[in-house]
């Protein structure tokens, strides 16, 4: 059955902005970004919303949904109660571009920084070849849409712009954990993730495994993991005396 329900919007840019409220109609399985769309058809056609495909697939209409970071796709109206005042605000840890949108090249930034994929010499693409048990891991990660919902959340960068020269994020710390994992890669990351990739700042809160809506298990399956390998490489006492030795 239909209803009207109480929304509060963020509105603004770069420069500043604020909170503002609508009463806009809802029908019954709808989910959030239709009620935006519907407030930009009827009310506020300049309301800006990024999105793409209305299938949680896209990861394009990231947002947050009473504080929290949701796909606005994803988020069906019955899980709130028709007298709650829904408040929808943009990511918080990434620059405004207008109302809904943020500015996500962090994340691209981030990406570009890890060292690409590397087989073995001699092997052209094409010739790859690996046993499903060897890639069953990583596999897991190849779910990622890039909503960047986890890289929101993370309180290492969340309200701590000093933070992001020196953290990729768990979107980035799980690629370099996949291709740690990739049976054809010869390339170890392990310094990297630990030196330039601040995998140290990262202390297991979970918070992006709870938001992810891929339901990857990021902190246990991607970032336990990386942090194991490497304490392996740093403490294990023949790679600490080839370091003693052939590093003075
Ligand atoms: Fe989104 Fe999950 Fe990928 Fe993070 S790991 S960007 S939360 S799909
Ligand atoms: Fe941040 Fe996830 Fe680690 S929220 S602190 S990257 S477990
Ligand atoms: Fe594509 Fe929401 S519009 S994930």
């Amino acid at each position: 059955m239909g209803y009207d329900a109480r929304f509060r919007v963020w509105r603004g840019d770069i420069d500043g902005g604020s909170l503002e409220n609508y009463t806009v109609a809802v029908n019954e399985g709808e989910v959030v970004l239709d009620i935006i769309h519907r407030l930009q058809a009827t009310q506020t056609p300049d309301l800006a919303v990024r999105w793409n495909c209305k299938a949680g697939k896209c990861g394009s209409c990231s947002a947050e949904v009473n504080g929290r970071p949701r796909l606005l796709c994803m988020t069906r109206m019955s899980t709130f109660a028709t007298d709650e005042v829904i408040t929808v605000t943009p990511m918080r840890t990434f620059p405004i571009i207008k109302d809904l949108v943020t500015d996500v090249s962090f994340n691209y930034e981030k990406a570009r920084e890890i060292p690409s994929f590397a087989p073995p010499a001699g092997l052209a693409p094409g010739e790859y070849r690996m046993k499903q048990v060897d890639v069953e891991r990583s596999q897991e990660f190849r779910k990622c849409i890039e909503c960047f919902l986890c890289q929101d959340t993370c309180h290492v960068v969340r309200d701590h712009e000093e933070n992001k020269t020196a953290f990729a994020g768990p979107r980035y710390l799980m690629r370099i954990t996949e291709l740690e994992m990739h049976p054809l890669d010869t390339r170890d990351r392990r310094e990297m993730a630990q030196e330039e990739a601040g995998l140290g700042y990262c202390n297991i809160t979970k918070c992006c495994t709870d938001v992810c809506p891929e339901h990857i298990k990021i902190t246990d399956n991607a970032l336990i993991p990386l942090k194991e390998r490497v304490v392996d490489q740093r403490y294990d006492p023949i790679v600490w005396l080839g370091n003693k030795l052939f590093r003075r």
